[in-house]
């Protein structure tokens, strides 16, 4: 009994600086389906791996304490490679103009389309998913994070490049305020900045959903890192600079792993046992 009890207590405040929770209040109000299946999903995926512990190191025990992990991309890692490709779309002004999803039984949301502080990548060619995918699985601290939190494998369901600009003309409006994002249950998001970021500068900020107050600052060159973003309250403020991001939305699978692309406005999978097919787009 004491144990179940723990384990309710865990599920509503899992990180020990994190006093409230407000995705705990959003996913038992929502009467969503789609939910349901995404657990249904994860049920089923660790049922098959129920033998499956994998070893955890300082970082994995760091992560699964506070909800995050954080490092920084070396010159020559191959992420920096997404900044260049990001930068030629942008110069070339191949960018994302329409509100749009390109995979069907997605869900989508159009405030993020519409979002005017933001210039994003239309379309990442299969190529560069793989090789995300490949990095991933490759980065021995990220891998060994994901899979002692999903306790089964994974898959990559959307990937985002993106420009945040800058306010100091002070005419655009859609600042990132705090939130949490409602993904399903288990979802992970890999964020990587562009630059040199302090606690004046942050690249983002988690904080209380109580009082507000910052409660940790994502700071240093380049930052990468790996959170839980439905449970973590964050905020973006207004870069000092155009700060160019990366994206990463990562989902427990049972089979499939070939990497999804939804698209710059786009969330995830409706139905994970549902097949993604292309929308037909003019
Ligand atoms: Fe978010």
């Amino acid at each position: 009994m004491k144990s179940f009890l723990k384990k309710i207590y865990k599920f509503s405040f899992p990180y020990s600086f994190y006093k409230f929770n407000p995705y705990y209040t959003h996913f038992f109000s929502q009467k969503n389906l789609s939910f349901i299946l995404h657990i249904l999903r994860l049920f089923f995926a660790r049922l098959l791996n129920i033998f499956f512990f994998p070893p955890q190191f300082r970082y994995t025990k760091f992560f699964l304490k506070n909800g995050f992990y954080k490092t920084h991309l070396k010159k020559n890692e191959y992420i920096q490679n997404l900044y260049e490709y990001l930068d030629t779309k942008i110069a070339y002004d191949d960018i994302q103009k329409k509100d749009i999803c390109l995979l069907t039984n997605f869900t989508s949301s159009k405030v993020a389309a519409s979002a005017d502080s933001q210039i994003h990548v239309s379309i990442i060619p299969e190529k560069i998913m793989e090789e995300v995918d490949d990095y991933l699985r490759k980065n021995k601290k990220f891998n060994n994070i994901i899979l002692n939190y999903f306790k089964c494998d994974y898959r990559i369901v959307n990937l985002r490049l993106w420009r945040y600009l800058s306010n100091h003309k002070k005419k655009l409006n859609s600042n990132v305020g705090y939130h949490y994002d409602s993904f399903p249950h288990k979802t992970l998001k890999i964020m990587a900045y562009k630059g040199i970021f302090s606690k004046k500068n942050p690249a983002i900020d988690f904080g209380s959903a109580i009082t507000h107050k910052i409660e940790h600052s994502i700071t240093g060159k380049d930052p990468i890192f790996i959170f839980d973003s439905n449970h973590l309250y964050h905020k973006a403020d207004f870069p000092i600079k155009d700060r160019d991001t990366i994206e990463i939305v990562i989902q427990p699978t049972i089979f499939k792993k070939t990497p999804l692309h939804g698209g710059y406005g786009a969330g995830y999978p409706l139905n994970p046992f549902k097949k993604n097919f292309r929308n037909q787009i003019n």
